[in-house]
């Protein structure tokens, strides 16, 4: 016998009632989206794979389910939007109205192990604001990924914002003795350090050749942020340069504008957290459970060079990527997951007569939509109809089928009412019942979806 074939490791198959939890959370990311004023995008699954090893960082490239075409061309599938975006505006920005607004919902793919919250292919929702410096940009994007956690029936105590600032750790560190061209390399070790355990922390510095203990790296993440009333943190006492005394005013202020204002309540300075990607130039930010016990819900920052990089003119941009793994378990944990996701039909069809035929002709009918082609529209949507594929003319067990398939109405077409040119129209939520003359049958039917259907 032939073992079944399984779906690939960190992959998932989604039959319906997981389909309808992820357009449930896609719908939400849209809605959200384009509510603030972004438009959506996309851009190809796979790309060259140099546009990765540019500047996305080790940990990335190291996830990389890359292989070569036809043409000898090395390719690999996206892990993750911002490269791909990077690329579009460096090739069609300069055309394009300023500030960009745009939004992508990608499948990502990263070879990561696969544990909880995290897997190999997953949905990441990424909101860009490109080709503005202030902070207004970096404001709107915080709002919009608090505007949609709250739509998901999250509040302020479910989650905390860690942030922190790239130009602030450059200079902590090299006065740590790190030199300035090591940096990138550094943000990378820090980042990974730690998610590592002690044995693999002093590998990993063992073999970065790293000239900072790891004692002194450990302090640093431990600075302490926490501003006391009126006075200088800690941490402001360690900054010498313009640049960053310069950042760390910039972050003062955003904490102190964030709208909604609450939010500052959410927000922990972390200079520990630098994020692995390396594009990153200035504010970087992540979400996450406020429980402490998933990992992380989203992630973003400022990363003002790479269009450039890419060969676009000089673009500043913020943005940030949130999975929709985590943000299922998270939505679960707190039962937040509506109940009857996906919705039932309007119209459950029971046929009750001796003409088996009616069931098709009145789906048909009430299924169907106008498209005017003078305005280009629909200018009349069709009804969701579903009826019955058992050998039965039992009302009530036809009722009982409707139920259980959510159905809003069931039109009942029953010997006696058709002798006297009339339906049965039974609301299933109210559970009364009317008769409808067939000659006005359509027209009733429909508003009456219209008016209380899903
Ligand atoms: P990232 O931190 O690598 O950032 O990913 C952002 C979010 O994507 C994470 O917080 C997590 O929710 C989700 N995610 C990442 N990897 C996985 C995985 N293997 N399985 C499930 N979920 C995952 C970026 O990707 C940046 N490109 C975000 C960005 C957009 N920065 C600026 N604009």
């Amino acid at each position: 016998m032939t073992d079944l074939f399984q779906g690939p490791k960190g992959t998932r198959d989604f039959l319906p009632p997981a389909m309808a939890v992820r357009r449930y959370i896609e719908d939400a990311w849209r809605r959200v989206s384009i509510r603030f004023g972004f438009q959506e995008v996309d851009g190809p699954t796979f790309e060259p794979l140099d546009l990765y090893k540019v500047k996305s960082g080790d940990e990335i490239v190291s996830q990389l389910f890359s292989f070569t075409d036809r043409g000898g061309r090395d390719l690999a599938l996206r892990p993750e939007f911002t490269p791909t975006l990077a690329r579009i505006v460096a090739q069609f920005g300069a055309g394009l109205p300023k500030p960009i607004k745009w939004f992508a919902i990608p499948r990502c793919y990263r070879a990561e192990q696969p544990q909880k919250g995290r897997l190999r292919e997953f949905i990441q929702w990424n909101v860009d604001f490109i080709g503005e410096e202030t902070l207004t940009a970096d404001k709107e994007c915080l709002s919009v990924c608090a505007a949609f956690l709250f739509e998901m029936g999250l509040t302020t105590a479910d989650f905390v914002i860690a942030w922190n600032h790239r130009d602030l750790m450059a200079e902590l560190l090299v006065a740590l003795g790190i030199r300035p061209e090591k940096l990138n390399d550094t943000f990378y070790v820090l980042d990974r350090l730690q998610k590592l355990n002690p044995v693999e922390r002093q590998k990993l510095l063992q073999a970065r050749d790293f000239s900072v203990s790891e004692q002194e790296l450990l302090e640093l993440f431990a600075v302490e942020t926490a501003v006391p009333a009126g006075g200088r943190t800690a941490l402001q006492d360690r900054l010498q340069t313009p640049t960053a005394r310069t950042a760390y005013e910039k972050m003062m202020q955003l904490h102190d504008q964030l709208v909604p204002p609450e939010l500052a309540d959410n927000f922990r300075w972390d200079v520990g957290l630098v994020r692995g990607l390396a594009y990153y130039t200035g504010f970087v930010f992540e979400v996450a459970d406020a429980r402490g016990e998933n990992r992380a819900i989203a992630g973003g920052g400022r990363y003002d060079k790479l269009i450039e990089l890419f060969g676009g003119k000089p673009t500043p941009a913020v943005g940030f990527g949130m999975g929709d793994v985590v943000l299922e378990i998270l939505l679960r944990e707190r039962g937040l997951l509506p109940e009857h996701l996906g919705g039932g039909p309007d119209v459950f069809i029971v046929n009750a007569s001796d003409d088996a035929d009616l069931t098709a002709q009145w789906a048909s009918r009430l299924r169907r939509s106008t498209f005017d082609p003078t305005v280009r529209k629909i200018t009349q949507g069709g009804l969701r109809v579903q009826h019955s594929y058992r050998a039965t003319k039992n009302i009530g067990k036809l009722l009982q089928e409707a139920a259980s398939a959510q159905a809003r109405f069931a039109l009942i077409l029953a010997p006696d009412e058709l002798s006297r040119s009339v339906v049965k129209w039974r609301d299933l939520h109210a559970r009364s019942e009317t008769e409808l003359p067939i000659a006005q049958a359509e027209t009733l039917i429909r508003s009456a979806c219209l008016e209380k259907g899903g």
